[in-house]
């Protein structure tokens, strides 16, 4: 199999998980996208991005414009990690548009996380405070409104090891 790297961003824990997780079943190397400095990216064939979504930027994006500037054709692969259901389709696909750079034909994953508000910085829980104060002063009738509410009050793990076979799959058959 060719050669590649896991780089992520991750400030509460779900998508360093996951990177390991997707380094140990294709036995690749992983390092936090603070050291990326010190790593020669040229020697991978393939390097995979994840980090989680932020309303609905993903931390750290732009390593990955930076990568393809450096590495002209370099195979890269884009994974996010969010609270958001797999199920809300339009949610996710308004995360892809919003992070893969356009007509690179990057491919993108999502697996859903949580929320660890014990691991969250000060600023992000305020954050999160605002956003469930917003979500529900909406006062939306309609019950999946409610049940995201009460879903964000708490901090919560739907990670899973399984999530991460459709990438997994897909560079296998590479
Ligand atoms: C300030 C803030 C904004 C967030 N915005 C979103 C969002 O728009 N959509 C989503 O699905 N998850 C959102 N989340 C949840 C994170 O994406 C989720 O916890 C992610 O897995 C964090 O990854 P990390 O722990 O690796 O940093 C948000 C979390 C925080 C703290």
């Amino acid at each position: 199999m060719e050669k590649c790297v896991v780089i992520y961003k991750s400030r509460t824990g779900f998508t360093e998980k996951y990177a390991n997780w997707i380094a140990e079943e294709l036995d690749c190397d992983t390092y936090p996208l603070e050291n990326v400095i010190h790593i020669e990216l040229s020697e991978y064939d393939l390097i995979i991005f994840g980090s989680g979504v932020r309303g609905p930027k993903m931390s750290g994006i732009n390593f990955v414009d930076k990568t393809l500037a450096a590495f002209p054709g370099k195979k890269l692969i884009i994974f996010a990690t969010g609270a958001t259901p797999v199920h809300e389709s339009a949610a996710i696909d308004r995360v892809r548009t919003m992070n893969v750079p356009k007509n690179s034909g990057i491919p993108f994953f999502y697996f859903q996380s949580g929320f660890n508000y014990e691991k969250m910085r000060g600023l992000d829980k305020l954050i999160m405070t605002m956003a469930r104060g917003i979500m529900r002063r909406m006062k939306e009738k309609d019950g999946m409104q409610n049940s995201m509410v009460a879903a964000m009050k708490n901090s919560y793990d739907h990670s899973s090891r399984e999530s991460i076979e459709p990438l997994v799959s897909y560079i296998r058959s590479l």
